[in-house]
């Protein structure tokens, strides 16, 4: 089965981009990286796409993260709709220039061998298309997180980012995000510590909510890189642990 498990090192592949030969680990260097594919050029919902990514590149540059894009058209057709792109989702002061390298993949090679392809999207020779992957690859060239949506559902960029918020916090702390987090939130000491380690570790304090099951496994404290309270208002609602 072609593809990649989480904690996997990111292939070090070459390929040709829109910004000239790539190799993968020297174009991340030491930064984080997120390298999305997408359907075909000249389309619809690639076109937002490609163009919510440009505008958000600056919140994606402010945590150290590199972008590729990757589809298996030609280099002549990347460059073609990258104006297209600008035209309809850019100011024209904002940017002339994709402000990341678009790989070409038109032998699918890639394609195939990250398992990026989509069996239900068809080209008009009958070959698939590649679906909508996106590898979060962390310092390490190691992958942190894969999604994987099909053509016809464009993804949530602002989501992304803060899964890039999540990744980047939890790799330097030993802390989880509860669902739909964001930085500054309450977060959650890992279930497998025991009190005893999460009271040193975290000394801004541990809440539990009570639960049913009497069980104390609901527990919070606040963010570690902006310490405060736990100031969500359904989530406030717990006891400080003895
Ligand atoms: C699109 O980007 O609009 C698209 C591409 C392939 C299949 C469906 C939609």
């Amino acid at each position: 089965m072609p593809g990649l498990l989480l904690g996997d090192v990111f292939p070090n592949f070459e390929a040709e981009t829109t910004c000239g030969r790539v190799k993968l680990h020297e174009y991340l260097g030491d930064s984080w990286g997120i390298l999305f594919s997408h359907p075909r050029d000249y389309t619809p919902v690639c076109t937002t796409e490609l163009g919510r990514v440009a505008r958000l590149s600056g919140e994606f540059s402010k945590r150290g993260v590199k972008l590729i894009a990757l589809s298996i058209d030609s280099l002549e057709d990347h460059c073609g709709w990258s104006k297209d792109i600008l035209a309809y989702n850019c100011e024209k002061s904002e940017c002339c220039k994709l402000p990341y390298p678009i790989i070409a993949d038109s032998k699918r090679e890639l394609a195939v061998s990250l398992g990026m392809l989509d069996p239900d999207e068809k080209d008009k020779d009958g070959l698939p298309l590649t679906a909508r992957c996106v590898f979060v690859i962390g310092t390490d060239k190691r992958l942190k997180l894969s999604l994987l949506y099909p053509a016809t559902t464009g993804r949530s960029f602002d989501e992304i980012l803060r899964v890039v918020d999540s990744l980047q916090l939890t790799a330097e702390k030993r802390v989880a995000t509860p669902a739909d987090w964001k930085p500054g939130e309450c977060v959650m000491v890992p279930p497998n510590m025991p009190e005893e380690e999460a009271a040193s570790l975290f000394p801004a304090g541990v809440f539990s909510k009570e639960l049913p099951s009497g069980k104390k496994y609901l527990r919070y404290t606040p963010d570690p890189r902006n310490q405060g309270e736990c100031v969500d208002t359904e989530r406030s609602q717990t006891e400080p642990n003895s």
